[in-house]
Order: C-alpha cells, then sequence, then structure tokens
C-alpha cells in the first residue's frame, strides 16, 4: 500500500534516515519538514556538495532519492495532513536554565511537534518517536495528541493516533551503512497492528530476527541505556590511558588484550581525548537526571562519573601540553589538527577540539586550525560559545586557518592531533618538524602517528597512554 510519511527535523538524524527509507521503500512517499529555512535549502541545492551534513555516500543516496520520493520542505502543514506515519526527529538538547537545567532534556520542540501535529492531522497518524528522549516521554506526546481531540476547532474531526518509540541507534560518520545493516531495530508500542505497520516498512530491508519489539519505556529507556554504556567503555579505556602513563603501559596494547576477551569485546575501547557529539554527554546526563528524580541517587552517581571521567582527561591533556611547553604558552602558535568530535563528519557538537583549544587560548596561545570537513566560521562559532574573548574584532590576534596540514603546521611550536581524520595517519613528519620552530611537540591524542615515521625528524612526541612517549 503506498504510504505518505512526513519527518518533522531535517537535521542528522531526520536527513539521512529518511533518504535510506525512500530508498529502501519505493511505496513511500516520504517529506522531511524543518523550520531552518536554511537547511531545507541546502537539502535541496542543486549542488549536492552543499548539503547541509556530510555523510560517506550521502549525496549519491540523495541523487537517487530526492524529487521521487523524498522531499525537503519548510511547508509543514501539509505533509501532516496527508501522512500516515510522522517522525519526530527533532532536536532534545539539555536544559539550559530552570529546574533540571544542565541535566534534564529540553523537551520544547518536542511538545511543539506534538502540538502541531495534534492541530493537523488527519484521519488515524502513527506518531514515532525518533528522537532521543527521557523515558515516559511518550506519555506526554499522548496527552497532548489526546487533549486536541476536544477543542472546538477538532471536536467533529475523526482523528486517532497511536503512539511508537523506534530510537535511532546511527552513528555520524557510518550513518548509511548503520542505516542499512543496523544490528537492531527496536520498536516500542501498545498497538500492535502500528507496530505491524512499522515493521513491515523495515522489513523492506531488515532481516525480521533483527526487528525487536517491548513496551514504550523500555525501547525509551534502551536508547539512553545503549548510549550510556559505550559512553561508558570509553570513560573505562580513557581513565587506564593515566595508568599507562604513570606505570610503563601501553594503551593500544592493554585495550587489545582486554578486547579480545570474547565477552568484552573489541569494539569502543580505542582510547582518545574523550568521547564527543551530541548525544553521549547528553543521554548520560538525561539518565542522571532520571535517577535522581526517582530517588535513586547512587545510579546517578554512577553514570555521572563517566561523564566527569571525560571531563578530566580533556583537562589532563591540556595540562601535559602546558607542561612539556614549560609551562608558558603566551605567543606560543599550536596547530589543532582535526576539529570535528570523530572522522567522516562535519559535526563538531561537544567536540573535544573545543574545550582542549579553550583551555589553550585561555594560556595565551595563538591556534592554527585545519579539519578537512569543518568550516572557519563553525570553529569561530564553537569558541564564540565558550570564549567570552572571542569578538569579530579581535579573533584575527589569536585564530588563524589554514588549507592543509602543512600550512597550519609552519612556525608552531607544537601540534595537537585530535581528530582521527585519515590523512593525519601518512604525513610526512620529516617536512612537518623542518616547519615548526624548535623544540617542537606533536601531542597525539588519537594513536594515529607511526613513531617510526617520526623517529628521524627533530620533533618530539607525546601519544596518548603510552609511557614510552611521555
Ligand atoms: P539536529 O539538531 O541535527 O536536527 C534537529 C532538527 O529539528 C533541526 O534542524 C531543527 O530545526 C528541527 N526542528 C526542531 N523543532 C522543530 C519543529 N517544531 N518543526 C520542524 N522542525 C523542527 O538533531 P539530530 O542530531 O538530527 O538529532 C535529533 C534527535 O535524534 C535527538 O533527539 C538526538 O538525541 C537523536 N539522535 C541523534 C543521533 C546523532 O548521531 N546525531 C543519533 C541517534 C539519535
Ligand atoms: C553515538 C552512538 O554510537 C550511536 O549509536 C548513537 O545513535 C548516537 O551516539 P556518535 O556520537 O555519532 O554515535 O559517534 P560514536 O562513534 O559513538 O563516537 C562518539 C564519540 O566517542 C566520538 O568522539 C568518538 O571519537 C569517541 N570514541 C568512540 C572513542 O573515543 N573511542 C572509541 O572507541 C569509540
Amino acid at each position: 500500500m503506498f504510504k505518505n510519511v512526513c519527518c518533522i527535523g531535517a537535521g542528522f538524524v531526520g536527513g539521512p534516515t529518511m533518504a535510506v527509507f525512500a530508498d529502501k521503500c519505493p511505496n513511500l512517499n516520504i517529506t522531511v519538514v524543518d523550520l531552518n529555512h536554511e537547511r531545507i535549502n541546502l537539502w535541496n541545492s542543486e549542488n549536492l556538495d552543499r548539503l547541509p551534513i556530510f555523510e560517506p555516500g550521502l549525496k549519491d543516496l540523495i541523487k537517487r532519492t530526492r524529487g521521487k520520493n523524498l522531499f525537503f520542505s519548510t511547508e509543514i502543514i501539509e505533509p501532516i495532513k496527508s501522512a500516515d506515519m510522522i517522525f519526530i526527529s527533532v532536536n532534545t538538547p539539555i536544559k539550559s536554565s530552570g529546574i533540571g537545567a544542565g541535566e534534564a532534556s529540553d523537551l520544547r520542540w518536542v511538545e511543539s511537534s506534538a502540538r502541531t501535529i495534534a492541530k493537523f492531522s488527519q484521519g488515524h497518524t502513527i506518531v514515532i518517536e525518533k528522537s532521543t528522549l527521557p523515558v515516559r516521554t511518550a506519555k506526554v506526546i499522548k496527552e497532548i495528541l489526546h487533549s486536541n481531540q476536544n477543542t472546538s476547532e477538532n471536536k467533529n474531526k475523526l482523528k486517532s493516533f497511536s503512539i511508537l518509540s523506534n530510537p535511532e541507534f546511527l552513528a555520524e560518520g557510518t550513518a548509511l551503512d548503520d542505516l542499512e545493516n543496523p544490528d537492531r531495530v527496536l520498536i516500542g508500542g501498545e498497538d500492535e497492528e502500528s507496530i505491524n505497520q512499522l515493521k513491515d516498512l523495515y522489513l523492506n530491508w531488515v532481516p525480521n530476527e533483527k526487528i525487536i519489539t517491548s513496551n514504550l519505556w523500555s525501547s525509551e529507556l534502551s536508547k539512553l541505556t545503549a548510549n550510556a554504556f559505550l559512553a561508558q567503555r570509553i570513560s573505562s579505556i580513557n581513565s587506564i590511558t593515566a595508568v599507562c602513563e604513570a606505570t610503563g603501559g601501553d594503551i593500544r596494547e592493554v585495550s587489545k588484550a582486554v578486547g579480545l576477551d570474547s565477552r568484552i569485546g573489541n569494539k569502543f575501547l580505542n582510547s582518545g581525548p574523550g568521547f564527543g557529539g551530541s548525544c553521549f554527554k547528553k543521554d548520560i546526563l538525561n539518565l542522571v537526571y532520571l535517577c535522581k528524580f526517582f530517588n535513586l541517587p547512587e545510579v546517578a552517581n554512577y553514570w555521572d562519573q563517566v561523564v566527569k571521567i571525560n571531563k578530566w582527561q580533556k583537562d589532563r591533556i591540556y595540562k601535559k601540553i602546558v607542561e612539556k611547553l614549560f609551562g608558558n604558552l603566551s605567543d606560543k602558535r599550536i596547530a589543532i589538527l582535526g576539529f570535528a568530535f570523530k572522522a567522516n563528519t562535519n559535526d563538531t557538537r561537544e567536540s573535544p577540539a573545543i574545550e582542549i583549544s579553550k583551555d589553550l587560548l585561555n594560556e595565551g596561545a595563538k591556534l592554527v586550525f585545519y579539519d578537512p570537513k569543518v568550516s572557519k566560521n563553525q570553529i569561530i562559532k564553537d569558541l564564540s560559545k565558550t570564549i567570552e574573548m572571542i569578538t569579530q574584532k579581535n579573533k584575527d590576534e589569536f585564530l588563524f586557518f589554514a588549507d592543509n596540514v602543512y600550512d597550519a603546521v609552519k612556525d608552531v611550536d607544537a601540534i595537537v592531533l585530535i581528530t582521527e581524520w585519515e590523512e593525519f595517519k601518512n604525513l610526512d613528519w620529516i617536512k612537518i618538524s623542518n616547519l615548526m620552530i624548535p623544540p617542537s611537540w606533536v601531542f597525539d591524542t588519537r594513536d594515529v602517528v607511526d613513531p617510526s615515521r617520526i623517529s628521524g625528524s627533530s620533533v618530539n612526541l607525546w601519544k596518548l597512554g603510552n609511557a614510552d612517549f611521555n
């Protein structure tokens, strides 16, 4: 049967997810709507290099689907009216003020989406939570949808809703592969028929045994828990980097030995400058808030520690840089290689590069940035948010930008490698050392520098979690 689908939110999740749905389900007619005109214009741009997000394979996918059965629009009412299924895929950041500030999710965008659906939907609509949400948000959405049915405007219109939770587990940089070959698809709900309709959609490409169903609250909680577990592994391995440095260990060897235990597994055991991205920190803090709300302080403290270690790791790296550069960064130039929170994305949300750069700037350093996918404007925007001294006027005195690694490292005292971009793995270290000011340092936080390739040069190498390079 031909179905109209609407997705509210054309972001990192809504855009790629709906593009994969459109590709795999030719009988769907999908409209992704967003309030942000600029974002929608970029999704609609002729030049596919201008899509609002970078994901490997996305350009080809958009070329195949856009204008056929996938549409991007700022016109929200009509797609909602005609939709059989509506995905809510809007942002759910942490509240910045009021009750629960710094921990609880800010649900204003979810609530406004629910209100819009309540007002304009027609007939029976399946409403699907795609955003990551606090447990029991489905109840809030349900109340908003049903309360609207009794308004004078809607009284005589036949409207009904089913609410499902279908959290998204994609990771940025591998989003299309994750969507096309998911480890599992989780559908939470109460209404069997609606669950089956959503399941039928996924069955176009996902094997039946990978589609699991649960009640609404388990589904909402599973998403928060999955992210908390993944982040916990990173904080665990990062905590051991410091122990390696102190004792003579090498984190790569420890990580390999630990990960070969099939009960533990080898994924998410790469040490680094701390996890970034829009999800981990906010989802754990949200879990912490829920635990406090339900009077479970021991559980709250347990998960809070994962976030604390993550901050500690960034702090530790910045302090190490200051220590190696004789305790003084005043007027020193430092190249920051990589600004995205991980490789293969242009996303900088919660990137460790932001915090580390901020601390280095506060010590008086001048920073030269190079990232193959992150724009100069994005870096300025991210740093302006955290550092008051950055104004349009004076930023040129301490922020510099380069188009490639070799331009970035000219006349710098140190290099800090923060994102594990492939191109950083094969650099000409002899050439680089000749461009730097001696005694020069390279701080490798991502294990991208092969020490044998740097050994003939004059630079000093510090490697995270490796006592031989400390
Ligand atoms: P995003 O900020 O990139 O996109 C959200 C979009 O929703 C924005 O473009 C915003 O303008 C739009 N929006 C907000 N309110 C709206 C409204 N009322 N009507 C129309 N448009 C509206 O966010 P994202 O990264 O795509 O994340 C969306 C959700 O998915 C979040 O809950 C997030 O936690 C979750 N999630 C994200 C990822 C990820 O890797 N980014 C992975 C899994 C889950
Ligand atoms: C994460 C989850 O993986 C995904 O399932 C969820 O839907 C959204 O949140 P994402 O944040 O896009 O995805 O990327 P992810 O690959 O998980 O990396 C998050 C951060 O952890 C990055 O900063 C990355 O560099 C870091 N990381 C990851 C490590 O430091 N070590 C690792 O071994 C893995």
